[in-house]
């Protein structure tokens, strides 16, 4: 279960945040709880959750480790700074940012080599699902993306399939229309990795994921977690999603 938070918090609103939280989520064994806070409220994540199960990932990520790209992070830096996880791909940067497939799959690979567990968002627009291509765009992010991987890259890859016109639109997939796409991101995994591979993924549904909506989608057998936005910032919203 994981929160992306994106351009939303400040270092003392992140500190409040997790002070309420941590004990909400203590006794969630059952679930990993990840949350991916703005670049500099990373530290605070981290100091803020030290000593609990919770874990703290970045939001994006550049391919180089180091060096004159002004205003980007690398994933070693990420990882000094106590950072675990990492978003890549996510539809907004596909959308705002330039975010292809290749650079999807090179900041997957900068973060595999950085030792952080990357979280690689697929999902279509509305034009593309209403013109009947949901299909045809998750394949061809997948083979653009993913399908570059080695199969022991991939083995460390969280998937979350987000339809871009569930974000912080309040129109959620139903629990069907999610299970279809989960269901089909997966046979594409068994097709290039095999089916051993494919039922150890972890595919996340994204999308407008709410207290009251989490269970149904968990109900669906290829849905393994959520990728939360707006309910992820608010503590004991995101603990009722945890703790579905
Ligand atoms: P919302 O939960 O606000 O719809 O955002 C989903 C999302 O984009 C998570 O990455």
């Amino acid at each position: 279960m994981a929160g992306n938070w994106k351009m939303y918090k400040t270092a003392a609103e992140t500190t409040a945040f997790f002070e309420k939280f941590a004990p909400l989520v203590a006794q969630s064994v059952h679930a990993d709880a990840v949350i991916c806070p703005t670049f500099v409220n990373i530290p605070a994540a981290v100091a803020a959750t030290q000593g609990t199960r919770i874990e703290i990932g970045g939001q994006n990520l550049y391919w180089k480790n180091e060096g004159a790209f002004t205003g980007e992070i690398s994933g070693p830096m990420l990882k000094a700074a106590g950072a675990r996880w990492v978003i890549v791909g996510h539809s907004e940067r596909r959308q705002y940012f330039g975010e292809t497939d290749a650079t999807v799959l090179q900041r997957t690979v900068a973060a595999l080599e950085a030792g952080l567990n990357p979280i690689v968002c697929v999902g279509e627009r509305l034009e593309q699902r209403e013109s009947g291509n949901t299909e045809s765009v998750l394949k061809t992010q997948f083979d653009g993306g993913l399908a570059g991987l080695t199969p022991d890259q991939f083995a460390k890859v969280t998937i979350a399939y987000e339809p871009v016109w569930a974000i912080g639109t309040g129109k959620t997939a139903t629990p069907e229309m999610a299970a279809d796409a989960h269901k089909f991101i997966r046979a594409q995994v068994a097709a290039k990795f095999g089916a051993e591979q494919a039922a150890a993924t972890r595919i996340l549904y994204g999308g407008s994921v709410k207290p009251d909506n989490v269970k149904s989608l968990m109900a669906q057998p290829d849905i393994d977690g959520s990728l939360v936005g707006g309910a992820s910032l608010e503590a004991v919203s995101f603990s009722l999603i945890v703790n579905f």
